[in-house]
């Protein structure tokens, strides 16, 4: 049996780790030691909300991409944790697309119910972790924040949940530093009543771009444009919306894309995607990759192909989140625990090699989804993680795709059936568009 395991951060993959050895704590199974360190105060990640840019209260780099207003942009079924549903939860059923302090709630609830808080040490950020090959162990450096004290001790394992939408990827344009208004990514984006009555140019074509410009639309922007650099993201937009080719060129408020119209701007926000940043991991172990379905080097999704007593949780592009976070933390606690065997190199590489090869000739959304659905798929047989339906998660996934080509501001209010009961959500009592409350108490008045 290992002695001690650490996990960093505490957002919703490293909660789901904490879960997997309690769960296995709860049947019975002897566990290592499990210490997590957490940078903020808070646990919940990413929807720890965060009304600070830049810097956070200790002078590190705010880890929060979250903004005001933002509801779930996928069916809430899609992402139900198998061992903890929304309607046990909540004692109720509850409408597929909850907004940010609903599904926080969720994620915090079943941490709670677990009593996992006792293995964070939160305001401690991860400095270095490195791997000494003779004696098979990590040296872990972490730094209490506040008082600045430094910590170093030996584990046998290291699972990275440290999250990969918090580094924002800033591209420069030619001419943007003269624009005469605001400049800002995604990260930095809080509050869309700031931009009442402006016109807005949007950088980007994926899901940030879509949902911060419909937002700041809906909260009254006078103009949004967006403006893409390999696909449009092609739907029917609302009034004094539009979608351009890539910008060219800036001039003060003038902007110039590739398609020759150019158009004046107050406001222009990078949607530009964020970068995989590991400052606290040697080189030998760190994950380099971009936002991809499946970063090559990751065993089973997981597993660190040199060094297989590292593990890193959710570093792929999502569809699937919250139960797939669970799946590969399954996977790693039973690996740590010696359930599953790791195998050699070779049959690493031919496994990993196999799914890149696949990856790389998915054509559409619907082929991202299945793809991902298999890799679910592969891990769910070797883990005793409850059973859900995920054929039935499929399914929905592909019919939230034509719900957003048939009218994008209204996909959220659909409805789906859970994945666990079959039960099919109620409709939520506003249409999203109208909906300016977004909190908890409105959301559950249905
Ligand atoms: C704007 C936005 C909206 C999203 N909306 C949805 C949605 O509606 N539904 C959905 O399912 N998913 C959504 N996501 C996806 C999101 O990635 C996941 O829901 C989830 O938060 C990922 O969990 P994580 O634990 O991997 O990372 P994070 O939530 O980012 O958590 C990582 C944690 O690690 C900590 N940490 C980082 N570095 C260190 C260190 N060196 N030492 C100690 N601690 C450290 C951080 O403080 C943080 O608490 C959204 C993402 C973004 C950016
Ligand atoms: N409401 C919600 O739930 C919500 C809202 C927002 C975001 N999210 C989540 O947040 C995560 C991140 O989404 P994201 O949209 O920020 O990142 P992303 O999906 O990785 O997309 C990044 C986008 O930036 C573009 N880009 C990168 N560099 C560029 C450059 N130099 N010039 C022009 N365009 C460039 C990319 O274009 P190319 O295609 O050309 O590379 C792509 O369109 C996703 O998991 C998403 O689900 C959720």
């Amino acid at each position: 049996m290992p002695e001690k395991v650490v996990v960093i951060g505490a957002g919703p993959c490293g909660l789901a780790q904490l879960q997997a050895f309690a769960r296995a704590k709860e049947k019975g199974a002897d566990i290592p030691e499990v210490v997590c360190y957490e940078k903020q105060d808070e646990w919940g990640g990413l929807w720890n909300y965060n009304w600070r840019v830049g810097l956070d209260a200790y002078g590190e780099a705010n880890h929060g991409s979250m903004y005001r207003y933002l509801w779930s942009n996928g069916p809430k079924e899609c992402l139900e944790f198998a061992d903890y549903g929304f309607e046990e939860h909540f004692g109720k059923p509850i409408p597929s697309f909850p907004p940010r302090a609903v599904l926080a709630d969720y994620i915090l609830g079943r941490a709670k119910q677990s009593g996992v808080r006792k293995w964070i040490k939160f305001a401690t950020v991860v400095r270095d972790v490195s791997f000494d090959k003779s004696t098979k162990k990590f040296s872990v450096v972490t730094e209490t924040l506040g008082d600045h004290i430094r910590h170093e001790e030996t584990c046998d394992y290291v699972v990275v949940a440290s999250g990969h939408f918090s580094v924002p990827n800033i591209p420069s344009f030619e001419g943007i530093e003269t624009f005469s208004g605001r400049v800002m990514h995604a990260h930095d984006f809080r509050e869309a009543r700031e931009f009442t009555g402006r016109h807005v140019l949007i950088v980007g074509g994926s899901y940030s771009a879509e949902d911060i410009g419909l937002q700041i639309m809906k909260y009254g922007a006078a103009s949004v444009t967006t403006c893409f650099r390999t696909q449009a993201m092609g739907f029917k937009w609302p009034k004094n919306m539009d979608e351009r080719e890539l910008l060219t060129r800036i001039n003060q408020k003038t902007v110039h894309f590739k398609d020759g119209s150019k158009k004046d701007f107050d406001a222009i926000i990078l949607c530009t995607g964020y970068q995989h940043h590991f400052p606290f991991l040697r080189d030998d172990l760190k994950l380099r990759t971009h936002n991809r379905l499946y970063p090559p080097k990751l065993y089973k999704g997981v597993a660190w192909r040199d060094c297989p007593q590292l593990f890193y949780l959710g570093m792929q592009d999502q569809f699937y989140t919250f139960s797939m976070f669970d799946l590969q933390a399954w996977y790693a606690r039973d690996v740590i625990l010696g359930r599953i065997q790791i195998p050699d190199a070779k049959t690493m590489d031919a496994d990993i090699a196999e799914w890149v090869a696949r990856e790389e000739k998915l054509a559409d959304p619907e082929q991202q989804i299945d793809f991902q659905a298999d890799y679910l798929r592969d891990i769910i047989p070797q883990v005793d993680y409850p059973k859900f339906d995920v054929d039935s998660t499929v399914d929905s996934f592909k019919r939230w795709e034509h719900d957003k080509v048939d009218n994008i501001l209204e996909y959220r209010n659909k409805a789906f059936p859970s994945s666990l009961t079959g039960t099919m959500a109620p409709v939520h009592h506003t249409p999203w568009w109208k909906e300016m409350d977004d909190s908890l108490e409105c959301f559950l008045k249905n």
